[in-house]
């Protein structure tokens, strides 16, 4: 029987989900029939993992509970430490956090047999290690210490304080964990199809992660919070914004953290990531807010007629940037909070599971002969 290929598969559903749901034309986003604004204003970081993992919002008990299993699991194993210590310092932090998330997996090996709790446990372990990866990295490639993750911050809270050592400012704080809610979760993006696809092989959890890990690295997808920002920093102050974006449409170049595949409007997450942008760089006097203003007002009077919109990785590096966090690790933040969504779709892929083994269309040679390499010109 043949199939009609579609490039990229678009609109080709791979799965039945029940995590999170995406109106593009709306332009809303709901994870478990919430809508993502209302957690960003209510919720936190560690209750929304809960409710997209488990699929409702937990009591007060299993919260705490959560919480302090999850603060159990943040330390990293010595290994895991001297194999960041290993790594190459000007690698890529996304690059660091692949290697190691998949080699805490070692630790951990359970390849098939795994029960309910071992897969609650995986989850958790890993929802907690990641940032502590990450700044472990960060510090120990600038030649700075290992600072061991505090219990008595929230995990956004941690974050900070693993990178820098000091309390961190209680406004940051809650920036930085709506940001990691807003990219918890999204429908079946790359990074969560690549964690489906080597989910439904039964790898373990730490492979699936890692395997995200990739996709999300690459510019079309979480890496374009960082090249959007590093275009801010190129056109450096709002004048020169009509200059540096007509030269890009020009070359016929794509602009950082614009388009989408679902949203042919503006997406919802950056419309609140552009509200804290705004508030940050007003107080810093940073001039990217404004720049960002202007590329968005050149890009959708250019694109906005083809539903290409300022997507959540527009405002959200302007946001880090001005959290005081560095621009390498803005993916990795990325990914910091999309692991909550990556281990919702894998334990909802293994309910229900078939391995991925799509099909092709053979475009290549067939019945060739063989010549001996020496007849071969
Ligand atoms: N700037 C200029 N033109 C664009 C852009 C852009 N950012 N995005 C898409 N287009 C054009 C593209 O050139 C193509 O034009 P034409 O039809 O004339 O050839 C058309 O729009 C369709 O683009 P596409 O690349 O085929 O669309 P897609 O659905 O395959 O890709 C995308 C979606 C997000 C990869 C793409 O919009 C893109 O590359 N954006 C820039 C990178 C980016 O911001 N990525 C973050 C995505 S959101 C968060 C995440 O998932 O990580």
């Amino acid at each position: 029987m043949a199939f009609e290929l579609v490039p990229g598969l678009e609109g080709v559903p791979i799965a039945e989900s029940g995590v999170s749901f995406v109106d593009g034309q709306a332009g809303k986003l709901e994870y478990r029939g919430f809508d993502v604004e209302t957690l960003a204003e209510n919720s936190t970081f560690e209750e929304t993992s809960l409710l997209l993992l488990h699929g409702k919002l937990p009591t007060h008990s299993e919260l705490e509970a959560f919480k302090r299993e999850m603060v159990g699991y943040r330390k990293l194993k010595y290994r895991i430490i001297d194999l960041i210590k290993c790594l190459p310092e000007t690698g890529h932090p996304m690059d660091a956090l692949q290697a190691a998330a998949a080699a805490t997996g070692m630790f951990y090996p359970r390849r098939r047999a795994m029960d309910a709790t071992t897969r609650r446990q995986a989850c958790y372990r890993l929802i907690a290690k990641l940032p502590t990866i990450v700044a472990a990295f960060e510090r120990l490639r600038k030649g700075d210490d290992h600072i061991s993750p505090n219990p008595n911050l929230s995990h956004a809270g941690n974050f900070f304080w693993m990178l820098s050592g000091k309390e961190p400012d209680p406004a940051h704080e809650h920036i930085l964990d709506v940001a990691l809610i807003l990219h918890a979760d999204h429908t079946m993006n790359a990074s969560t199809f690549a964690g489906r696809v080597v989910g439904s092989t039964l790898a373990d959890p730490y492979c699936v992660v890692s395997s995200a890990l990739g996709a999300l690295s690459g510019p079309l997808h979480g890496g374009a919070n960082e090249d959007a920002i590093l275009l801010f920093r190129k056109i450096g102050k709002p004048e020169n914004a009509k200059n540096v974006v007509g030269e890009m449409i020009g070359r016929k170049e794509k602009l950082p953290g614009f388009g989408h595949r679902v949203y042919k409007t503006t997406d919802p997450r950056a419309k609140i990531l552009k509200r804290y942008a705004e508030q940050l760089t007003k107080a810093s006097g940073s001039p990217n807010y404004e720049i960002a203003l202007e590329v968005e007002k050149l890009g959708i009077a250019h694109y906005g007629e083809k539903g290409i919109w300022p997507n959540v990785d527009f405002y959200a590096g302007i946001v880090y940037s001005e959290l005081g966090i560095p621009t390498e690790c803005f993916t990795p933040i990325f990914a910091m909070a999309r692991v909550s969504g990556w281990l919702a779709h894998w334990l909802e892929q293994l309910e229900n599971n078939r391995i991925f083994r799509p099909t092709q269309q053979y475009t290549g040679k067939h019945g060739q002969a063989y010549i001996p390499l020496s007849d071969r010109k």
